[in-house]
């Protein structure tokens, strides 16, 4: 089954240019005091890279030893460092309760079912700071690339794709009633459709 560690191992440096609110996000980071930044499934670097350049400490954690590598490389290329895990969402984060002020995990956290997408939810909540902030995106079904005749449905809006290079891979597309319920331990004060045709979201943790 072809992974996102297949792919990176083909084209590399797949992902270059950063999405593209990452410029406001990181004024929004600048404005609440934000430093340290975890990049969740950060693929081959893009924006670890860019948020080390604006000056905040980034982490970076993927499942994929490939896009690792790549990012192990561009940071040298680029004279910066990182602490990178290799890691499955999946399993509990490396980190301490509290840890960082900001998540950011673009196009990642769809490659779940439920029960997993859950905990990682619930280990974004645990290593966020009080009011941490997070900005994640997921894709939309109506605009995904494979169409829904060639995917398997295995559970409430989650899908294999049959076809394409993400075969194999689970996608579970969430609703926006879905998202407020998942993502209920923060107070969500953005629900956007990006100019990369995804879903993205802005929160912030609610104290408790
Ligand atoms: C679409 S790529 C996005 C990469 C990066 N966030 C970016 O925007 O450039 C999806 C990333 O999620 C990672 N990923 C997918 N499922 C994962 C899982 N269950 N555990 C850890 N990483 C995962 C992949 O290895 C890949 O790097």
């Amino acid at each position: 089954m072809p992974d996102w560690d297949d792919i990176f191992a083909e084209k590399g440096k797949y992902f270059l240019k950063p999405h593209p609110d990452i410029e406001r996000l990181t004024n929004l980071f600048k404005e609440k005091g934000v430093q340290r930044i975890l990049d969740l499934g950060c693929g081959t670097g893009r924006h670890l890279i860019f948020l080390l350049k604006k000056g905040f400490e980034v982490y970076g954690l993927d499942g994929s030893p490939n896009g690792l590598e790549i990012t192990i490389n561009w940071l040298k290329e680029e004279n910066l460092s990182s602490e990178l895990t290799c890691q499955k969402i999946e399993q509990e984060f490396p980190y301490k309760d509290g840890f960082f002020d900001a998540v950011i995990s673009i196009q990642v956290m769809h490659h779940n079912v439920m029960k997993d997408i859950l905990f990682s939810v619930n280990e974004i909540k645990r290593i966020l700071k009080p009011e941490g902030v997070i900005f994640l995106t997921f894709p939309l079904l109506q605009g995904f690339y494979v169409s829904k005749e060639n995917m398997k449905k295995i559970e409430a809006r989650t899908y294999i794709p049959l076809t394409g290079q993400e075969k194999g891979l689970p996608h579970h597309f969430f609703t926006v009633a879905e998202i407020k319920r998942v993502f209920g331990a923060f107070s969500l004060s953005e629900i956007y459709i990006d100019k990369t045709n995804h879903r993205a979201i802005l929160g912030q943790k609610i104290e408790m």
